[in-house]
């Protein structure tokens, strides 16, 4: 039988899928929270980094996969404006319709929202100038299909922007990374959300995702012709940035 990684764990596709819906059901409250606090407020200087590098103009169009609680969402609203479209999907409702709750208080209106597995996305071929997922392509079951299918739904000369966590560059880093991973993310997930496990699978699925120069490969494996990307704080994350022609 086929086994994918869930965390350091081996299950089913199937499985994983599940599992995954339970995590992000049962942290959904703290979300954000949890964000703040895990990266000391890091996460959102990340995130506008990556809202630079989207290359959107008002009028445009933008799709943001996996958007959970919708930062990067809301930032594409505002660069593709009310002239403009952007739709924001994710595979979980708890998670997702924080996100909508959110937009419609900043006022952003000109977006839409979709239940959507990244893996299969429902819109036509070459639909989106620019396509976001963020701290989302670790917790896809099919990676290769999901990339695939981001792919699928850009226009020529799109983008593709993955911000996922990814394998610090310095040495001298990693005892200090594992440590805090490994005893300070469950501790506080305990603490604030009452569930470590699902602070221990995040930081095993970090160890488990594909490293900077293995992702660019699977970018061209997925038919972009060209990836690049940029180390934030050190490789702790990365931002691959594709290209179609
Ligand atoms: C860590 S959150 C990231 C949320 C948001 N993008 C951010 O940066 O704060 C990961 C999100 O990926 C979603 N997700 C997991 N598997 C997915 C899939 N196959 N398709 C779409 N979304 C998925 C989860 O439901 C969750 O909302």
């Amino acid at each position: 039988m086929k086994t994918v990684d869930f965390g350091y764990e081996r299950v089913s596709p199937a499985e994983k899928t599940a599992r995954v819906r339970d995590v992000f059901d049962s942290v959904a409250g703290d979300y954000d929270l949890m964000n703040d606090l895990m990266s000391g407020g890091l996460h959102r200087l990340w995130k506008r980094f990556a809202l630079a590098q989207t290359g959107l103009r008002p009028g445009q169009r933008a799709l943001d996969v996996a958007s959970g609680t919708g930062d990067i969402g809301a930032g594409l609203a505002r660069q593709v404006g009310s002239s403009g479209l952007a739709v924001l999907t994710d595979i979980n409702h708890e998670m997702l319709s924080r996100g909508r709750d959110r937009l419609i208080d900043h006022g952003l209106a000109q977006v839409q929202f979709l239940i959507a597995n990244a893996e299969c996305l429902p819109f036509a071929d070459r639909s989106f100038d620019c396509v976001t997922i963020a701290f989302g392509l670790r917790n896809v079951t099919d990676k290769a299909a999901a990339l695939a299918s981001m792919r699928r739904v850009l226009r020529p000369a799109g983008r593709l922007l993955v911000l996922e966590f990814s394998k610090p560059t310095l040495g001298m880093l990693k005892p200090a990374y594992d440590a805090y991973s490994f005893n300070v993310l469950p501790w506080l997930g305990g603490i604030i959300a009452g569930d470590a496990a699902s602070y221990r699978y995040l930081a095993e699925s970090i160890r488990m995702h594909p490293d900077q120069q293995t992702l660019a490969t699977m970018f061209r494996d997925a038919g972009f012709d060209e990836c690049r990307w940029h180390n934030l704080a050190g490789g702790i994350v990365a931002l691959h940035v594709g290209v179609v022609h």
